[in-house]
């Protein structure tokens, strides 16, 4: 979503700020734009589109060692070049970028309007520079610190000021903002990644604080005013600038890379011959695992689809009862926060506005929430405090691959530690830490011979509707399958239980339309089988993800792509493999921007 890079210090800011604006693309954005400070001046360009056509009009910029920029994606008013980011006051010497949403939009514009303000643009953003102007009397950072006293809603902001060009004033609330902190030259960036190339030394901004900035370090205070004593972090060697090593896209590198992200995800956690696992970050003895009478697991998009996954398996293998739910229908029903649950936040990012607002929720009803996050110091690690990292490294493409898998295998991690001191023997644990054990390599197996993807996808380019069915854990498979097409290459598509088809979705199969059944050799097969028949007695075409082997299936199938054999819960980490590579051929064949889908974003930090 919207990206903020600003910076300070003795180097010409304009390429740094450029460079940090690409470094953030990935995250996805509509239109971009810059504003230099320079002879008491502000210069400022912005545009629609990508940063390359940014890049393209900034020739004449003027040699300033201060600057802001932003990367946005559409919320308050269309994507236009008046609504891009900076946003300025009327004098046009104060310049403000800003990732969140203003709740009280309206009565502050209307304060402002009565006051003779007009304003340009459609934003929410737009109203806080004119705050912002109405405050200054000479200081910047008291003129930011009082505006924002007005001001509702979440917001990760980096105001410039024309007459100070020695200083950037920041500030957060729920929209992360980072500080790095390099050799005389200070940078600030909503994501990481755009801090990299210039320092690890970091600071993480937390809620409610604001930061001046300077070419010499950043103070750090709280937007009362008082002084913060912020911890100087490092960031984690995971954030590299970003290679696709070869490959055509970010995604077909992420998706080949999953047999080293996943043996992370388990690495040092599976005990084979204990029959057990450890997570260290969950800080949970045997005693209190006993104690969880159910688990729920909150999440959206992909990492719902992987909270689904693990729900299933702690019931089967901890019989636990379990569930996932959507976080942003969670967070507003008034769920019931049981004493005895204990909730996951499942979040690559672990910035999605959604799912933190679930966590919110649960910490409020005094529930234990504990992450199960991608991003190192990321909101939702910050604020669980507890939980897992699932180390899947930097996930770039918009469409989530490694990150599911790598989020199923931690989870799966805590199921085996759940069940084993329950209800699972010495042998029965150590079937399932061998299973997952071998899952890496199961993984690089498939990846070699992935089987015949172009065939489904010819099926698959031109279809005016594709349905993918599973059962059981190959139903969360079917509804992921489902969202990376239709995130990736836009075909009309949806994932359904299989079972449930012939109550609705039957009606949509023409003769020859594409089915994607996801049917592992489990204990769902028969009653599979039994669905295929209906998909094939209405005509439609039978693409079959099924264990290698499986000659039952691969006979009814009419493209049949086998996968290595595995444990019933382990299966979603193999079946899901074709799906990713079948969306991502189809996206290529037609076309599509694969990396940066249209209308996604990497991490959704607004409701
Ligand atoms: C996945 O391909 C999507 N980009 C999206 O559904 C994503 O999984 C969702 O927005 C949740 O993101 P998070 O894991 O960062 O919280």
């Amino acid at each position: 979503m919207c990206g903020i890079i600003a910076y300070i210090g003795p180097n010409p800011a304009l390429p740094r700020i450029v460079d940090g604006l690409r470094r953030m693309e990935y995250r996805g954005y509509d239109s971009a734009g810059l504003a230099l400070a320079h002879e008491g001046k502000l210069w400022l360009r912005k545009e629609v589109g990508r940063v390359a056509d940014l890049a393209s009009q900034l020739r004449d910029g003027p040699e300033s060692n201060v600057g802001i920029g932003h990367t946005r994606w559409a919320t308050h008013g269309g994507v236009t070049q008046v609504n891009a980011h900076p946003h300025t006051d009327v004098t046009e010497t104060i310049a403000l970028v800003h990732n969140g949403i203003i709740d009280n939009t309206n009565p502050l514009r209307a304060m402002l309007t009565s006051q003779g303000v007009s304003f340009r643009s459609e934003t929410d953003t737009e109203l806080l520079a004119h705050l912002v102007r109405k405050h200054y009397d000479g200081d910047p950072v008291q003129a930011v610190r009082d505006a924002l006293k007005h001001v509702r809603g979440t917001y990760g902001l980096a105001v410039l000021f024309a007459a100070h060009p020695d200083v950037l004033v920041a500030a957060r609330n729920g929209s992360p903002l980072v500080v790095g902190i390099g050799q005389g030259e200070t940078v600030l960036a909503s994501d990481p990644q755009a801090v990299v190339a210039h320092t690890r030394r970091v600071v993480y901004l937390q809620d409610r604080e604001l930061a001046v900035l300077t070419a010499e370090g950043v103070d750090v205070q709280t937007l009362d005013g008082d002084t913060v004593d912020s911890a100087i972090e490092t960031l984690d060697s995971d954030y590299a600038l970003a290679s696709k090593e070869g490959f055509d896209h970010f995604m077909l590198k992420e998706i080949h890379e999953q047999p080293r992200s996943i043996k992370r995800a388990l690495r040092g956690r599976i005990q084979v011959n204990e029959g057990n696992a450890k997570l260290g970050g969950l800080n949970m003895t045997p005693r209190d695992l006993v104690a969880v009478q159910r688990v729920i697991n909150l999440g959206c998009g992909t990492s719902y689809h992987a909270g689904m996954t693990a729900a299933m398996a702690i019931e089967a293998l901890a019989r636990v009862p379990a569930r996932a739910e959507i976080a942003s229908e969670f967070r507003y029903r008034h769920p019931i926060i049981p004493r005895d649950a204990l909730f996951f936040a499942v979040s690559q990012s672990g910035e999605t506005a959604d799912t933190l607002g679930a966590v919110s929720e649960v910490q409020l009803k005094g529930g234990a929430v504990m992450g199960i996050v991608n991003v190192v110091g990321s909101t939702a690690a910050r604020t669980c405090g507890r939980g897992v990292y699932v180390h899947s490294g930097p996930e770039i493409a918009v469409a989530s691959t490694k990150a599911f898998t790598s989020q199923v295998a931690a989870m799966l991690v805590f199921t085996l530690m759940l069940a084993r001191c329950r209800n699972l023997s010495l042998e029965q644990g150590q079937a399932v830490a061998s299973a997952l054990d071998d899952i890496p390599s199961k993984v690089a197996q498939y990846l070699r011979e992935p089987g015949p993807i172009d065939q489904a996808v010819q099926l698959i380019r031109d279809a005016r509707y594709v349905l993918f069915l599973g059962r059981g854990y190959s139903y969360p498979v079917a509804l992921e399958g489902a969202l990376k097409l239709k995130e990736i290459a836009y075909v009309p598509c949806e994932g359904y239980p299989a079972g449930e088809m012939k109550h609705g979705p039957i009606a949509m199969l023409d003769p020859g339309a594409p089915v994607v059944f996801i049917s592992p050799d489990d204990g769902q097969k028969e009653k599979a089988i039994a669905n295929m028949m209906e998909v094939k007695a209405r005509g439609a075409t039978l693409i079959c993800v099924h264990t290698k082997g499986d000659d039952e299936i691969e006979a009814l199938a009419d493209v049949s792509i086998p996968v290595p054999d595995t444990a019933d819960f382990a299966t979603p980490l193999l079946t899901v493999l074709p799906l990713q590579l079948i969306a991502y051929h189809v996206g290529l064949a037609l076309g599509r921007d694969i990396d940066k889908p249209r209308n996604l974003a990497k991490s959704v930090t607004v409701e």
